[in-house]
């Protein structure tokens, strides 16, 4: 019989499962180095979560007591195992898989690592009805190429466990994510065969992101301050005799002094030619000269002492340092994601939005400064996955932006010559599309700064001058506009002392102006000069929609202003919205009056004449609805005598009646305004 192989002080894996409360679910246990297959790991729980419905859970082997696998079967569940193993060195297992891979191979206690003991092996099937389904990540460059999740595949096989499906196999030094990718649509095949459900095929991308976790915020000290977690060695592992690893490991560093450095190559710089003159190089080390870049080349010694730490260090052995992120690279990433504040204390606490919240497990040492989180806890500079992407492309406003993203997302080739080949960072994605945001917390303001001059008459000379008066709040929002382009300084725009740079007070009054809630319904809306404000909202809502496949009826948009090429406000962005318009089938027209172009003044309801057919059927016959924004005192009024001339001449109403229709329109809430004087 298998043999236990310490007194462990593990938690038991049978109770962590139990405890999620679920009767049929995927486990997928990782062994994992660097964090590769614990992220395929967690990537392919969340993808069996969306496409199949059944929820999932991520185990670290080294967590949990793994030998309750064998107690597994017993419980009368239907539950599906995974194994993400990688293959580390010379054909060993991982760190964190280690005592589980050698229990499994040999039952024969500590110490034993020797891969294909098959003498030794027992023949119990104590895997017997466990099902399972395995990805092994290694590289072909090395001898033992995925060795160990062919052997773990092998053993569980012997031991009397059946696979799903067909086991994957990670090149890294090809493409592992390519190789996962060819995986993942098979596996999940198999996995849908397995538990007799079908694979839900509806696009990703029309479904909001809803992550693993939020970030919440903290009115205290942070708690960890770059740790590595508590820094304390195993207990377990000091009751056992002749015990040939040291207490201190992977997950419990210890912290070591820097004793010596010393730089090797005497001629420390290299140079390189860039093709283009776009070069932008931010780091202190590196010269610029036109197109040329002196970049030092340099390579050290340093030793590190153990001290009396009791660690074994035999010749041959590899160290493990872990390093920091640089300050720049964490600004330049905070920069990116807007955050201002890098010394708020955060904690992630699960989402309750997210079906798999309950069995996610964060591994940020929290509470803690987000500065921390970036320099000690994240590996920022990490090459962007395909799959966050996808991700990216949801939060990404600007439709041209949104669509790269998703192109980038969906296309390997691309993604492979313009993202990880160049090494693109989330930092470079962020700063490269400043439009991804979380869209609910922006909100946008078109104001135009109220300013108009007046003659004064000196009361007692009578000499006169002329004076500028300036609109309070706008004029205001102009002095934060230019301080922020540094054009005038901070005595400008005050701020109570405790209020960080750039923090206003700002509140939101709701209103009753809002879109249809079914899509298809047609909208008109009029809005000349900063009334299009609401409707670039608007606009912009129901276009995300179309992108994301669902129909949208016709969004046509009235839009007056004195000249083309002066004030029309958004110009480019709704030139580029109507450009893709067509590719995502939504009729989208915005129809402009230009007051000041023509001799004969054009104003929005000259053009509301124009198509006076199209609007009586859109608001007749399909029930749409019709929205005014802006001046109350002239435009409102004359737009709404326009619509009333409408119902008469299309409608063949009478006066009254046509009054009365637009009456009706309003109590059915479909004649919206929002307008000023
Ligand atoms: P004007 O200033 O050239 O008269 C935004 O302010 C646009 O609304 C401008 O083109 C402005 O034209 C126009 N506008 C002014 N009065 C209007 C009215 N009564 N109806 C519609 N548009 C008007």
């Amino acid at each position: 019989p298998i043999k236990m192989k310490y007194v462990s002080a593990k938690d038991s894996l049978i109770e962590k499962l139990e405890s999620l409360g679920h009767e049929r679910m995927v486990v997928l246990f990782f062994g994992s180095q660097t964090g590769t297959a614990e992220d395929l790991a967690t990537r392919t729980m969340k993808t069996i979560s969306n496409k199949l419905h059944i929820p999932g859970v991520v185990i670290d082997t080294d967590e949990y007591n793994m030998e309750e696998l064998a107690e597994l079967n017993d419980l009368g569940k239907d539950w599906l195992y995974g194994f993400f193993m990688a293959t580390y060195g010379e054909g060993e297992p991982t760190d964190n898989s280690a005592d589980f891979y050698s229990w499994i191979m040999d039952g024969n206690g500590i110490g034993s690592d020797k891969g294909d003991q098959e003498d030794h092996m027992t023949e119990e099937q104590i895997c017997k009805g466990l099902n399972y389904f395995i990805f092994g990540l290694g590289n072909k460059t090395y001898e033992h190429f995925n060795a160990i999740a062919r052997r773990l595949d092998a053993r569980l096989t012997k031991l009397g466990a059946e696979r799903v499906g067909p086991r994957g196999e990670g090149d890294d030094d090809d493409s592992m994510e390519g190789d996962y990718l060819k995986w993942e649509p098979q596996i999940l095949s198999a996995i849908s065969e397995y538990f007799g459900v079908a694979v839900d095929n509806t696009s990703q991308k029309s479904k909001p992101h809803v992550p693993l976790f939020k970030i919440e915020y903290v009115d205290s000290e942070p708690k960890f301050k770059g740790e590595l977690s508590s820094g304390q060695p195993r207990s377990w592992n000091n009751n056992v005799e002749n015990n040939a690893k040291s207490s201190y490991d992977i997950k419990h560093p210890y912290y070591s002094k820097f004793v010596v450095s010393e730089p090797l190559f005497k001629n420390a710089s290299d140079s390189f030619r860039f093709p283009e003159h776009a070069v932008n190089i931010n780091h202190s080390k590196v010269q610029v000269n036109d197109d040329h870049l002196t970049i030092p080349r340099q390579c050290y010694h340093i030793e590190f002492d153990l001290g009396s730490s009791g660690i074994k260090y035999k010749t041959g052995d590899h160290i493990g340092v872990y390093g920091n992120n640089s300050v720049e690279s964490v600004e330049y990433l905070a920069k990116g994601l807007r955050i201002d504040d890098l010394d708020k204390v955060v904690k992630l606490a699960p989402n309750p939005d997210n079906a798999l919240s309950s069995s996610a497990k964060s591994n940020l040492p929290a509470p803690c400064t987000i500065r921390t989180a970036l320099t000690n806890y994240l590996d920022i500079n990490a090459i962007t996955k395909q799959h966050h992407l996808e991700i990216f492309a949801k939060y990404a406003k600007d439709p041209a932006e949104k669509k790269l993203l998703e192109e980038l997302s969906d296309n390997r080739e691309k993604y492979v010559a313009e993202v990880e080949t160049q090494q693109k960072t989330l930092a470079d994605i962020l700063h490269e599309f400043p439009s991804i945001e979380e869209s609910p917390n922006i909100v946008s303001v078109t104001a135009v700064v109220v300013r108009y001059a007046l003659p004064h008459r000196h009361l007692n000379n009578g000499s006169k001058k002329v004076v500028v008066k300036d609109g309070l709040v706008t004029s205001f929002l102009e002095r934060i506009h230019d301080h922020k382009e540094g054009k005038i300084d901070s005595r400008a725009i005050p701020a109570p002392e405790h209020i960080p740079n750039f923090h206003f007070p700002v509140y939101i009054r709701s209103s009753n102006f809002r879109l249809p809630k079914n899509l298809e319904t047609p909208v008109v809306m009029v809005g000349p000069g900063t009334g299009v404000a609401p409707f670039r909202g608007f606009i912009r809502e129901r276009f995300l929609h179309a992108q994301e496949g669902e129909k949208v009826g016709p969004t046509w948009l009235f839009y007056g202003c004195r000249n083309a090429d002066s004030d029309y406000l958004y110009k480019n962005e709704f030139e580029q919205l109507l450009k893709e318009a067509a590719d995502y089938d939504i009729d989208l027209k915005i129809i402009t009056a230009f007051s000041r172009d023509t001799e004969k003044k054009v104003y929005v309801q000259h053009r509301v004449k124009e198509h006076a057919n199209d609007i009586w059927n859109f608001l007749e016959i399909q029930s749409g609805n019709f929205y005014i924004c802006g001046d109350a005192k002239n435009m409102a009024h004359d737009v709404n005598k326009e619509l009333e001339n409408i119902a008469i001449s299309v409608g063949g109403m009478n006066e009254d009646g046509s009054k009365n229709w637009i009456k009706k329109l309003r109590t059915q809430g479909r004649y919206l305004e929002d307008v000023w004087s």
